[in-house]
C-alpha cells in the first residue's frame, strides 16, 4: 500500500488542464493503485490524479471496496433539475461550500484494461463524478460554490 500526499490549493497543478492518458503503462496502473489506498486512506469518496501531483486524466470515486477507476473521463450527459448540495474537497481541508450539480449522470471512460466502460451515477455519487471531472478541468468546487464556508 502506497498513500500519496494530497496536493493543496492554492498549488497550480491544481488549476492545469490534465492530459488525456495515451497508454495504460505499468506506471498508470501502479498510479491508480495508489490513488485508491490514498482515497481509502483519507477516507474520501473521490479523487482526481492532479490532486496528487499528476497532471493526467485519471480519477477514483467511491468508497471501499466499491471505487470506480476511469481513465479518461467524459461527461455523456447531465440530467434533472440542478440540486444545492454540500461538498468539500481533500485539497482544500476544512472549507466546504454548496453546489448545484445535476442530479443524474453518465460518464464513460476506460478502465485499467483499457476497456471502455460507463456509468449512470445518481446523488452523491453524480456530485462526485463532476467534481471530480472538474478536477482534471482545473476547476475547484469553490469556483461553483454559491456558499463556502469552514467548518472542522
Ligand atoms: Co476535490
Amino acid at each position: 500500500m502506497a498513500v500519496y500526499h494530497i496536493v493543496s490549493h492554492p498549488d497550480p497543478i491544481l488549476r492545469e488542464k490534465a492530459q488525456e492518458v495515451k497508454e495504460i503503462t505499468p506506471r498508470i496502473k501502479k498510479l491508480v493503485t495508489n490513488m485508491i489506498d490514498t482515497l481509502r486512506d483519507a477516507s474520501g469518496v473521490g479523487l482526481a490524479a492532479p490532486q496528487i501531483g499528476v497532471p493526467k486524466r485519471v480519477l477514483v470515486v467511491g468508497a471501499g471496496d466499491n471505487v470506480i477507476v476511469l481513465i479518461n473521463p467524459e461527461i455523456v450527459s447531465l440530467e434533472g433539475e440542478p440540486e444545492l448540495g454540500e461538498e468539500g474537497c481533500l485539497s482544500l481541508p476544512g472549507l466546504w461550500g454548496k453546489v448545484n450539480r445535476a442530479p443524474r449522470v453518465t460518464v464513460r471512460g476506460y478502465n485499467l484494461e483499457g476497456k471502455q466502460v460507463g456509468y449512470n451515477a445518481e446523488g452523491l455519487a453524480s456530485r462526485a463524478f463532476q467534481h471530480e471531472v472538474d478536477h482534471l478541468d482545473g476547476i475547484l468546487f469553490i469556483d461553483r460554490a454559491v456558499e463556502v464556508y469552514k467548518k472542522e
